[in-house]
């Protein structure tokens, strides 16, 4: 166990470090005392990282990010060296949680190096205050390799995403997803649009779908009904994901019951990529087909209209879903960490076994 001092909080702190032989300084510099301008080489090029590596169109959050900077409304801090900025992490609170929500390095810079000493900052500012009974991060710039062990000093636990896609345009695709039959539910299912009208239910149906499930481990929002109703909302009505393609998500029903089996969401992260941020099915449907039929479904839709690449990400440990993935043509072409930390009520620092 290893407990965090107070006595590193304070004002800009320089570092001194070397690489390739060469020393290098930087300093940590408050988010909120540095111009939203002196950012904006950074923001570009982490739009550029998004859509070369992770097949995303960034630029609307990225405006969404310099909005929040010039209302001076984000937390966080920015590493300074030679005079500019070179990286930026920033998180959110949300009660004693908190949530890092970015951390980028500037390409071909000490991008290790720089991303632990910005780490370094905002953990020690976050584990140290008694408000932030937990933390989460996912961090898609990096490898889960490069970050785990420094998290694992600081308690952490550990898990791998996969970012996955299926292209659309080859013939064989087609036909995999065509020729993919959900012969073991046949007709005890129907698939229809999503609306809005089904919200609560698909609320209450991701809720038990994530019960005591890895992925409600990385994010407590779906440990609750509150949350997976927030969640539900990010991706749906506030664009958290990309824009909502309403035409493109699919709920399916059980019909002897009428009951809500299963939801697909679909979103456009891209002009030609869409992104599927939820898939879920009933816990007493699992296992019938109902997954691959709305993803069937989903994958055909999307490609009529057009789209040439469908995404998702999974967790690694999540081996039922990633199957499934990779029989309907999925691959991983990216794979990162997310890391969880959270306070034990006896102890005010931390004690949590690792689990990377
Ligand atoms: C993953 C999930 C959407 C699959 O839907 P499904 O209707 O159960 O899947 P299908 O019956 O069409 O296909 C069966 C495949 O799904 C997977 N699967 C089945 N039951 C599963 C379960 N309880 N958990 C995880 N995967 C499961 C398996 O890969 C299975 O294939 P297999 O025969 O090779 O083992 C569904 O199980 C689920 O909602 N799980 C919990 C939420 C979740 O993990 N969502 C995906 C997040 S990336």
């Amino acid at each position: 166990m290893r407990r965090l001092g107070c006595d590193i909080l304070g004002g800009v702190r320089p570092y001194r470090s070397s690489t390739k032989g060469r020393v290098v300084e930087s300093e940590i510099v408050n988010i909120l005392d540095v111009e939203p301008a002196a950012l904006r080489p950074l923001l570009e090029a982490e739009s550029r990282a998004w859509e070369t590596e992770l097949h995303w169109d960034y630029s609307a959050s990225s405006r969404l990010i310099s909005t929040w900077l010039e209302e001076r409304r984000l937390s966080g801090y920015t590493l300074r060296s030679d005079g500019k900025i070179r990286g930026f992490c920033f998180y959110f609170l949300e009660g004693p949680r908190a949530h890092i929500a970015d951390l980028f390095i500037e390409p071909n810079q000490a991008e290790l190096m720089y991303a632990k000493q910005l780490l370094d900052r905002v953990l020690r500012h976050l584990l140290t205050s008694p408000q932030t009974h937990r933390v989460e991060a996912q961090l898609p710039h990096f490898s889960f390799e490069s970050l785990a062990p420094w998290f694992r000093i600081h308690c952490f636990e550990g898990y791998i995403r996969e970012f996955m896609a299926v292209p659309l345009s080859t013939s064989n695709t087609a036909e995999s997803i065509a020729s993919e039959t959900s012969s073991r539910s046949k007709g005890d299912f129907e698939i229809a649009p999503w609306e809005r009208c089904h919200d609560r239910q698909a609320a209450e149906l991701l809720y038990h779908a994530y019960h005591h499930h890895v992925d409600a481990a990385i994010n407590e929002q779906y440990a609750s009904l509150a949350g997976v109703s927030r969640l539900l909302e990010n991706v749906v009505y506030h664009h958290g994901c990309g824009e909502f393609l309403g035409q493109a998500s699919f709920v399916a029903f059980h019909r002897p019951t009428r009951k809500l089996a299963g939801i697909l969401g679909a979103t456009r992260v891209r002009r030609e990529t869409a992104h599927l941020p939820q898939i879920a099915v009933g816990v007493e449907f699992q296992g019938a087909g109902v997954g691959t039929a709305l993803l069937r479904r989903g994958l055909n839709h999307l490609q009529c209209q057009g789209f040439r690449e469908v995404s998702l990400t999974a967790t690694s440990l999540n081996h039922g879903a990633i199957r499934l993935y990779q029989r309907l043509g999925f691959r991983t072409f990216r794979a990162f960490g997310a890391f969880v930390w959270q306070r034990h009520s006896k102890d005010s620092s931390s004690t949590l076994t690792n689990a990377m």
